[in-house]
Parts: structure tokens; sequence; C-alpha cells
């Protein structure tokens, strides 16, 4: 099963080119192995199905606590481990609004999925402890991550 155990070392240099998180954690990004067999085709409907899903997660998770916020941060963590294997090279197909850069510099569009599993684990650790306030914070910091991947990786619509 592909999984990469991130250092505490390996994140701290993450956190520090990204920026906008002020802690570091281990983390666990474990992607679901039959992802790997989807056509660029199937890859791209996938990616965009979970990137809407996102959305809805992200708006929801504000009014949620307890066990449905643990959920709703698990869901998070699941969906943006799943993206790191959902852009291979060439699968800038159909409708897709993937752009070029996510090739040409694909460490730090990586580095952008880490730090939004790094929030979200963040969000489930905050929910699981009950505490409201990390738990917000976390919630921004998943969704500072949207923006500035769109940013640089995606076409304007
Ligand atoms: C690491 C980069 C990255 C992150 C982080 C990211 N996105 Fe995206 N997003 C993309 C790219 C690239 C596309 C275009 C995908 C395609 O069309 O192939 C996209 C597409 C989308 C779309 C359009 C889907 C469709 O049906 O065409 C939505 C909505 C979206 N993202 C929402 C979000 C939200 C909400 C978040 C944060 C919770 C998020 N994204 C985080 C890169 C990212």
């Amino acid at each position: 099963m592909p999984s990469n155990r991130f250092t505490a070392f390996a994140l701290t240099i993450v956190v520090a080119a990204v920026a906008t998180l002020s802690f570091a954690q281990d983390i666990t990004i474990t992607p679901d192995p039959a992802l790997a067999a989807l056509s660029p085709e199937e890859m791209v409907a996938k990616r965009q199905a979970i990137m809407k899903e996102d959305g809805g997660i992200l708006k929801g998770a504000g009014g949620l606590s307890g066990a449905d916020a643990v959920a709703a941060a698990d869901h998070l963590i699941t969906n943006f481990s799943n993206l790191t294997v959902l852009f291979p090279e060439g699968s800038a197909v159909g409708d897709s609004e993937a752009l070029p850069a996510i090739w040409e510099n694909n460490a730090e569009f990586q580095a952008i999925l880490v730090s939004a599993v790094t929030a979200a684990t963040a969000m489930k650790a905050a929910a699981e402890a009950g505490d409201a306030t990390a738990y917000m914070a976390a919630i921004k910091g998943v969704g500072g991550t949207c923006g500035q991947c769109h940013q640089t990786f995606r076409h304007k619509s």
C-alpha cells in the first residue's frame, strides 16, 4: 500500500515554505490504491467531484462539533490524500481546468496538498479535543489552500 510518512523534519520545511501554518505535526498520506487504474478522463471526473465535495464539507464544517466534526475532517484528509495521485502527467484532458504549471512545478503543487492534509489533520485533532477555537482556525487553514492552489494551478473560469 503506498503510504508516505512525512517526518517532522520534512514537514517543518513544507510548513516554512507554505508559511500559512504555524505548527508542525506528523501526518500520514495514504491514497486509495485503486485510483491508479483510472483513465485520464476518469481522473479528471474524480478530482473535479472531490473538489466540489471538499467545498461542501468546508462550508458545513463550521456548524459541526463532536463526532460529526471529526468525520468531516477525516473526509477532507481522505480527499486531499487521494488528490495527490489524481494529477498524473498527461491528465489535462477533456474539460479539465488543470494548468501545465502542475507538472512544471509539481513539488510546489504537491506541497500545497501536503499543507491541506496537515490543516485537515489539525482540524481533526481540534475536533477530538473539543477545542472550538483551534477547530475554526484549522478550517480557515484548509480553506486558504484552495485559493492558494487555484491561483497558480487552475485555469481562471
Ligand atoms: C493542490 C491544488 C488544489 C487544491 C489544494 C485545491 N484545488 Fe480545487 N482545483 C485544482 C485544480 C488543478 C482544479 C482543476 C481540475 C480539473 O479540472 O482537472 C480544481 C478544480 C476545482 C473546482 C472545479 C471542479 C469542477 O467541477 O470543474 C472546485 C469547485 C474546486 N477546485 C474547489 C476546491 C476547494 C473548495 C478546495 C479547498 C477545500 C480546493 N479546490 C483545493 C487544484 C486545487
